[in-house]
């Protein structure tokens, strides 16, 4: 695990000439290596919470700690230099290469030219882009799913310990922001960073959270929990509303793809002849061969119908193909689905490599036998409570008290130290 701990101390932010807070009295524990969502209705101060725990934005009042270092005095520079934020549209410099915009942390923090380098391309392959192909293009030369994509390599740079997200695939289609969804779990599977993201999803938060931090006007934490938990058992009507009509299905967002039955596939190389791949679909007893490129990721989808027509297989990717990541939600598979009509998607798992087929029977199956078990789970929430609107309880207290404070959930709570 790489991932450091925050603790928001009893934060408050005032903007000049406003009448309340934008943030009131936040204490809130973030788990190292562990992903948190910040959720609510917009104005509700998620932005400005996420800005100050990079003192973008400086608390009016409180202590922020991360790693055990209270950064709230700390050099700003110094401090952002350590923390990767990543921004809608990715934030980059459009005068930029997409290396040098990868590139810029690692040249403040004084690298030579072929360590950034280096970095710069494994950054790219962990985000799935071919260096060779995107190293030196600018940032209107890609599409908005892969300026995202260099948004994120750009945060991971210097190995930060935290990784603070705002909204980070609002400006993407639907589609895209599943892939990239799914990349960054991948990621994350990997690198366990601390990573602090805000989304007015709930989808989203659901998807990509170990916590979820549900907040109302004020950053006022209205519940701080496992998604599950949440989804099983919504604090108030303001959360039920927030989870909104997708809580019948919730068995659909809370499972994921890689953990249902997956079918195997024909595989087929660009440049086969097409007749050696049908005969070898036929005496699977399959209707499709999944083309996959030389690092393994599909391109094509082949019926036999298509086969018979076709002499050698070809090596343009279909840009309509299928295809979810493992750890993507079975909501998401479902969609995939219905938008391809083939009735089944393609898995990939990590760096897009195929894994095998999922269809439609196999997700039903799935929620057939999908069990809640929310209730089992006594995992402990982290701390989560504000103090400015409700003034009522101080961390001491929730440190030793046998329940909860207000917005954590069920189960013993941590010590916020
Ligand atoms: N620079 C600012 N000056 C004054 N008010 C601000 C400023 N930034 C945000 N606010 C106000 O603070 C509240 C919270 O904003 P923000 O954190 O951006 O919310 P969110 O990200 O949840 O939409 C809103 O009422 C917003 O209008
Ligand atoms: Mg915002």
């Amino acid at each position: 695990m790489t991932g450091a701990g925050i603790l928001l101390d009893h934060v408050t932010k005032r903007y000049p000439g406003q009448a309340r807070p934008a943030v009131d009295g936040l204490t809130m524990e973030i788990p190292a290596g562990k992903t948190v969502m910040l959720v609510g209705p917009s104005g509700c101060g998620k932005t400005t919470t996420l800005k100050m725990i990079n003192r973008l934005i400086e608390p009016s009042e409180g202590r922020i700690v991360v790693d055990g270092d209270d950064v709230t005095q700390m050099n700003g520079d110094r401090l952002r230099r350590g923390i990767g934020y990543v921004i809608q549209a990715g934030g980059l410099f459009p005068h930029m290469t997409v290396a040098t915009n990868i590139g810029i942390v690692p040249r403040m923090l004084g690298w030579d030219r072929d360590r950034i380098a280096a970095r710069v391309d494994e950054l790219l392959e962990l985000v799935s882009l071919d260096p060779e192909q995107y190293r030196d293009r600018f940032p209107k030369e890609l599409s908005g799913g892969q300026q995202q994509r260099v948004g994120v390599a750009r945060a991971l740079a210097a190995d930060p310990p935290v990784l603070l997200m705002d909204e980070p695939f609002g400006a993407v289609d639907p589609i895209t922001r599943l892939r990239l969804q799914d990349e960054l779990i991948n990621i994350q599977d990997e690198l366990q960073k601390t990573i602090v993201c805000v989304t007015h999803d709930f989808d989203e938060a659901v998807k990509l959270g170990d916590w979820i931090a549900i907040f109302d006007e004020g950053a006022q934490l209205v519940q701080y929990d496992t998604p599950e938990r949440i989804l099983g058992n919504p604090a108030n009507e303001f959360v039920e509303n927030f989870i909104g009509s997708g809580a019948g299905l919730k068995q659909l967002t809370l499972t994921r793809v890689g953990d249902v039955g997956m079918a195997e596939a024909i595989l087929a190389r660009p440049g086969e002849p097409a007749r050696d791949v049908l005969a070898r679909i036929v005496a699977a007893g399959h209707g499709h061969a999944v083309v996959v490129d030389s690092r393994e990721r599909p391109i094509q989808w082949l019926s036999r119908r298509k086969l018979d027509r076709l002499q050698t297989i070809g090596s343009t990717p279909d840009p309509g193909l299928p295809v979810v990541g493992s750890r993507a939600t079975l909501s998401d598979a479902l969609d995939t689905m219905l938008v391809s009509s083939a009735g089944a998607a393609l898995v990939t798992g990590r760096r897009d490599v195929f894994r095998g087929v999922i269809d439609i029977k196999t997700v039903m199956d799935a929620i057939g036998r999908s069990q809640d078990t929310a209730a089992m789970d006594s995992t402990d929430a982290p701390v989560g409570l504000n103090t400015g609107i409700f003034g009522a309880v101080t961390t001491d207290e929730v440190a030793s008290a046998d329940t909860p404070g207000p917005g954590t959930g069920t189960g013993d709570t941590p010590a916020a130290q």
